[in-house]
């Protein structure tokens, strides 16, 4: 294992991917933890990351020294490369050499560990406001710019190596090269984790903690829930049994793609519950869109609960785990931890026995989403599922700006069905992050028809570009492939005469309508 020491920016996960990219199994630990701690864990190497403080100013994370001295290798980038100056002996200050954004390092050394095999100029990221004037002892500067005189440093001897510049971001074009150097040169790692390794590891720990019991997993349709399932089934078969719930909120076809392609990738036992007359009973007369996501949410319980009982009286082992996809970022975002927790069910709601407590088995708790879709693709997944973009919980009942009925959700899917059908044929679903179709079932405009006169819906395309959909553009698609959905949708949807292109960043929009 790497460590990746976090030091509070949010460098530290781009640069565990990174390790992973180079084959090495990475995790971060926050920069609070004891070096001991960090010591017990038996780190092939330790990278130190970035983050927002001054290496003087007051309360700024430090590190005790013994983590130089252990005798493991510990590459420091940014923030953690003047930690390690400072700490070791060497001057760091604010002399006003701030750089940000792309800065030519001119690598002094090109014979060195880091940086041999690439060029004596390169282009890097930098972020820093103070800088390193002077080396500890024992230390070889490798590299400068033209503001800061000590821009990386290493000590071969001790395997100590630090770079001012972030190696893992994507405009510095020899990062992953540099990076990978200190891994396999430096700490001398071999790069042997893959995701089929991954898979064989998480088979046998699924094993050894379900035993011979019976599990439980919803399955939404979505990429995480679906690979954590098969994962599931491949360890332990028969004592999986999935559950569906169908609110009739699905967009076409889905459904059917979990029934069909998700079993005959897996094998997994099914149980597909129709609950598509309860969810628009609920939602009757509904058109605020919180009240609607509280409806949905409610009775998504109630129905997976009721599914859960059903399970739970059938004959067999004890049902005492509960699957969910839970991912990496989850698990970092919350505090990390390596425990299992358990959790209690809503009983109040569902009726399930007081004294019911599932386990949870979380078999991606260690991946990223590219990782997960990896070990999908690796299981047989079909690319649909696997590769699928991002689609909320309460499904399209978000999407109808208005009451939600059987004949509205018909229509929309029709719409949505063309959208996504065009722009996988030009082949955009790589470069959108998400296009939601929206009704505007309350909206009503004038057209005209063949010969006469229509007054029907619009229908929203609100495709966008994003990373994380924390933050998001409008896609600038090109005008052919809006003309031919705009052509299909108007012709081929009944009530529809009107498509319209949402064309709001977020902020301020937010990438659903509701
Ligand atoms: P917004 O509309 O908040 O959406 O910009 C951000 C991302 O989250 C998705 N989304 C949801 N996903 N349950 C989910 O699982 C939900 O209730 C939900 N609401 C929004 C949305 O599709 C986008 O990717």
């Amino acid at each position: 294992t790497v460590l990746v020491v976090d030091f509070g920016a949010q460098y530290a996960q781009l640069i565990a991917r990174r390790v992973r990219e180079a084959r090495v199994y990475s995790e971060i630990v926050p920069s609070t933890m004891p070096v001991a701690e960090m010591l017990a864990k038996n780190p092939a190497a330790i990278i130190l990351s970035g983050g927002p403080s001054s290496v003087y100013a007051e309360g700024a994370p430090r590190l005790d020294r013994e983590l130089f001295e252990a005798g493991v290798p510990v590459f420091g980038m940014c923030y953690g490369f003047q930690l390690m100056a400072a700490t070791l002996g060497g001057t760091v200050d604010n002399n006003g050499a701030r750089e940000y954004g792309r800065t030519d390092l001119h690598v002094t050394k090109t014979s060195s560990t880091l940086f041999e095999g690439t060029p004596a100029e390169q282009p890097v990221w930098m972020s820093h406001g103070d800088a390193c004037s002077a080396a500890p002892e024992g230390f070889t500067v490798t590299a400068s710019t033209d503001l800061v005189p000590v821009a990386a440093f290493e000590n071969d001897e001790k395997k100590l190596y630090g770079v001012q510049h972030h190696p893992e971001v994507m405009h510095s074009t020899y990062g992953q090269q540099v990076l990978e150097h200190f891994l396999y040169r430096g700490a001398g790692i071999k790069p042997t984790w893959t995701t089929g390794n991954v898979i064989e590891e998480q088979i046998a720990a699924i094993r050894a903690q379900v035993g011979d019991k019976r599990a439980i997993c919803g399955l939404s349709g979505g990429v995480d829930s679906a690979v954590a399932a098969a994962l599931v089934q491949k360890a332990i078969g028969d004592q999986l049994t999935c559950v569906y719930v169908d609110h009739g909120l699905m967009r076409k076809g889905e459904t059917e793609q979990v029934e069909k392609d998700f079993v005959a990738a897996t094998g997994a036992n099914l149980k597909v519950v129709d609950a598509e007359e309860r969810f628009l009973n609920a939602l009757a007369g509904v058109s605020d869109p919180e009240e609607k996501r509280k409806i949905i949410g409610r009775e998504f319980i109630r129905v997976f609960e009721q599914a859960q009982l059903e399970i739970l009286q059938e004959d067999g082992p004890e049902v005492a785990f509960l699957v969910q996809g839970t991912l990496y970022p989850d698990v970092v975002e919350s505090g990390g931890g390596t425990g299992t927790a358990n959790i209690k069910s809503h009983h109040n709601v569902g009726g399930l026995p007081d004294d019911i407590e599932f386990e949870l088995v979380e078999p991606l708790r260690q991946l990223f989403k590219d990782e997960v879709r990896m070990v999908g693709q690796e299981l047989g997944l079909p690319a649909e599922i696997v590769q699928r973009q991002p689609f909320p919980g309460p499904g399209l009942g978000i999407r109808i700006v208005g009451e939600v009925t059987k004949d509205r959700l018909d229509l929309l899917r029709e719409a949505d069905a063309i959208a996504r059908e065009e722009l996988t044929a030009a082949g955009l679903d790589s470069e959108i992050w998400q296009c939601p179709v929206v009704l505007l079932a309350d909206v009503r405009s004038v057209g005209v028809q063949g010969d006469g006169r229509t007054y029907g819906h619009p229908i929203v395309l609100r495709p966008v570009s994003s990373e994380d959909a924390m933050t998001a553009d409008w896609t600038r698609m090109p005008y052919e492939v809006l003309a031919k959905i705009s052509t299909r949708i108007t012709n081929e949807v009944a009530d529809v005469n009107r498509v319209v292109l949402d064309v709001t960043s977020k902020p301020p929009g937010t990438i659903e309508w509701e």
